[in-house]
């Protein structure tokens, strides 16, 4: 790892459920990003915590997300690969910030609020919290660079906020994160509503594709994806369904935008749908039997995460021992 790369910081979620999306918009880019920068995967066990969760589930989740990260190319002699949990100064430095976060602006967290009413049953304080552990996470390793979605901003801008914050009264401590959103990212829509998001949480299972999905399910979906009444596979504003589809088509084939307009000009979507759900299936096949063979060795995958989890703690421990000192807690 040399000095002069900037350092990205990505936390994902142990839900297990990958989908196409999440592969198209950012993990099909790992593998490029982790030559050019000093790039740290934390599987954010602790954040999953806030709402309840099954622990065999949670356990076999977290497993599952970091060998599909392995199969997608992310390459554990490049990038720092570890479970949030394995390295303690996440919660300690989470505990600092706290006293550096005011009440109000955490309260003012659109996510908090959802997330609230959507769990009304269990509105507890780690929850309020959680955009403070996040803080936590992307600060200890001096990150410049956080790889969010839109829906995670907020949270980036409060992580500044508290690196402000802190730098301000104790000098020049935590650099300053900044979002990154990927170049060749792309923005993958819904199967069945093409006018939101891509979403693993969608209540219609049409609706996304997992990563992990069967060949069979995947070509069902594709078939069953929402166009519009006018059969034309052109790319245009007005037809979400069809220019989602060609986007999922040209980046599992390669083909541009208008190599796959010429290819299935005059044809209907009889023909385009099921190509489309066969490019998907041959795009998956390799991550998902690569993922089923790395589930099979559970020595290696333990390998490669106590591994990550030293790297990581001893990046950690540097700001944290900083930290420490300025805060002026006594050297033990
Ligand atoms: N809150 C992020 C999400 O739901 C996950 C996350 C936790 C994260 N810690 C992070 C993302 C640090 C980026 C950096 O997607």
């Amino acid at each position: 790892m040399s000095e002069a790369k900037k350092t990205i910081f990505s936390g994902v979620q142990p839900s297990g459920k990958l989908t196409l999306g999440n592969y198209l918009g950012a993990i099909r880019n790992f593998p490029i990003l982790q030559d050019e920068y000093n790039c740290i995967y934390c599987v954010v066990d602790m954040h999953a915590i806030t709402v309840r969760q099954d622990p065999a589930q949670l356990r076999k989740q977290t497993i599952e997300v970091l060998a599909q990260y392995l199969a997608c190319g992310l390459d554990p002699e490049k990038s720092t690969l570890f479970i949030q949990s394995h390295v303690p100064a996440h919660a300690e430095l989470s505990w600092v910030l706290n006293c550096y976060t005011m009440f109000g602006e955490a309260s003012r967290m659109t996510q908090f609020k959802d997330k609230s009413s959507k769990h009304a049953d269990n509105v507890n304080v780690g929850l309020f919290d959680y955009p403070v552990l996040m803080a936590a996470d992307i600060l200890l390793y001096q990150t410049e660079l956080v790889p969010v979605g839109v829906d995670q901003l907020q949270h980036i801008e409060l992580a500044r906020n508290i690196a402000q914050r802190f730098n301000g009264v104790y000098s020049d401590t935590f650099k300053m994160p900044e979002p990154y959103i990927p170049k060749a990212g792309a923005k993958i829509m819904s199967l069945a509503d093409p006018t939101r998001k891509m979403s693993k949480s969608d209540e219609n299972q049409n609706a996304f594709i997992l990563l992990m999905d069967k060949p069979e399910d995947i070509m069902r979906k594709f078939k069953r994806a929402v166009t519009d009444s006018d059969s034309r596979i052109i790319m245009s504003e007005d037809k979400a369904g069809v220019s989602n589809l060609i986007t999922i088509y040209s980046l599992a084939t390669g083909k541009t935008i208008d190599e796959v307009e010429a290819e299935f000009e005059g044809k209907g979507y009889g023909e385009f749908k099921p190509a489309v759900g066969e490019a998907v299936v041959e795009l998956l096949r390799p991550i998902r039997e690569k993922t089923e063979d790395l589930l099979k060795n559970k020595d290696y995958l333990e390998s490669v995460y106590r591994e990550g989890a030293n790297k990581a703690a001893y990046m950690a421990r540097k700001t944290l021992d900083k930290v420490y000192r300025k805060v002026g807690f006594v050297k033990r």
